[in-house]
């Protein structure tokens, strides 16, 4: 799965790089990225991954994660701070996986493709769930309340440790 492999002395290094997707990169995508981003640091393997997030559409370029998404990622201890930018296809060759929420995200990023290699590096983000296993989508809580950014949360934590697990015991 990785393709950057990086010399540190004698040995031989690969980094995991990793781009979450969503439609506006300012709910479930910078979420993704600050809990990865986290779950990384606590497992103590920050030099071995490079996490970005990056959204469909361009509405809110250069923008912090809103607010509300702010708020209840701060409830659980994270610091949602990355700015919003839109993807683009270089990012196929910059990533090796690229983690999208939901079926319109999947169709917007493949339709994107420059080769066939780049669509094989998208997955659903929801492919990791463990305790939600069944739940196919991480649904946009935009025009949602509290609990639906809760719940949102709540996939993207369990995904996020399962990923974490899978590429720490490659
Ligand atoms: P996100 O949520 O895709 O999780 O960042 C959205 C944010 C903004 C919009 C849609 C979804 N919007 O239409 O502006």
């Amino acid at each position: 799965m990785t393709n950057n492999m990086e010399n540190s002395g004698n040995k031989q290094k690969m980094q995991h790089r990793i781009l979450f997707i969503c439609l506006g990169n300012i709910c479930r995508s910078p979420a993704a990225e600050g809990v990865m981003r986290r779950m990384v640091e606590q497992a103590g393997r920050t030099e071995d991954f490079y996490i970005d997030s990056a959204g469909i559409g361009n509405w809110h370029a250069g923008e912090l994660p809103d607010r509300r998404m702010r708020r209840r990622g701060a409830l659980r201890g994270y610091d949602f701070s990355s700015r919003a930018r839109q993807f683009t296809p270089a990012d196929f060759g910059r990533f090796d996986l690229i983690c999208v929420m939901d079926r319109g995200n999947l169709h917007d990023i493949v339709k994107q493709q420059r080769c066939p290699s780049d669509a094989k590096k998208v997955v659903m983000l929801t492919d990791f769930l463990q305790r939600y296993r069944g739940t196919t989508e991480i649904p946009d809580p935009y025009y949602g309340d509290d609990a639906d950014f809760d719940w949102a949360l709540d996939l993207i934590e369990d995904a996020c440790a399962q990923l974490l697990k899978n590429l720490t015991s490659e």
